[in-house]
């Protein structure tokens, strides 16, 4: 399966990669960080990212390779997952703007009718972003932000972004047992 990840500027950069790091043997990423993705993650983490991105099947793309494989239909990725995805790449995508790699492969994803999901991370959201995840919405886009549920009964931050990571995962049919799934009374 060919995967793509588009992470950007939004606070949760960290989160983005670990998603990659947890990624099955048998899913290809093909990862792009934004610019703004680079430098919130020095403020938030500053974290080597060396360690995920010499992972031995990923390809690393830089935000202005437009010339890129997977900025064209031609190629066959299967899915793609922006996360976490800032307020300006979200109004970037719903507007159909593909002035860096990120959202050029949106958009292309977006034409071929692929599965797209989209983590936008801002707190609280103004009308303009919630109109424009409702626009994504009909479109087909899953919107699916950073949000943890406690039925899972975790008890650390660990737990907690297992739970949304695996919850990602499921969206992208990507078998996981990264949380405790809700099995009833
Ligand atoms: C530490 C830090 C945290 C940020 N958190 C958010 C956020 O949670 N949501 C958001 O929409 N923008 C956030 N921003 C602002 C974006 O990085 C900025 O709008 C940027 O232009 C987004 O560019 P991109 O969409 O190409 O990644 C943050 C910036 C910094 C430096």
């Amino acid at each position: 399966m060919n995967l793509i990840i588009g992470i950007t500027g939004a606070s949760g950069v960290k989160l983005g990669l670990k998603l990659v790091d947890l990624l099955p043997s048998h899913i290809k990423p093909h990862l792009i960080l934004s610019n703004s993705a680079k430098i919130t993650l020095q403020y938030e983490d500053n974290q080597d990212i060396s360690a995920i991105t010499n992972k031995k099947n990923l390809v690393l793309y830089d935000d202005d390779q437009i010339w890129s494989d997977i900025a064209s239909g031609s190629y066959k990725a299967d899915a793609m997952i922006i996360t976490p995805c800032s307020m300006n790449t979200l109004a970037k995508c719903v507007t159909g703007i593909s002035d860096t790699l990120i959202t050029r492969a949106f958009s292309v994803m977006l034409k071929e009718r692929r599965k797209i999901v989209l983590s936008p991370r801002e707190m609280p959201y103004s009308t303009i972003s919630l109109e424009n995840m409702a626009k994504l919405s009909m479109y087909g886009v899953v919107i699916a932000p950073p949000v943890i549920g406690y039925y899972s009964k975790q008890q650390t931050l660990e737990e907690m972004e297992n739970f949304i990571i695996g919850k990602w995962f499921d969206l992208l049919d990507i078998e996981n047992n990264l949380y405790k799934r809700w099995i009833g009374k």
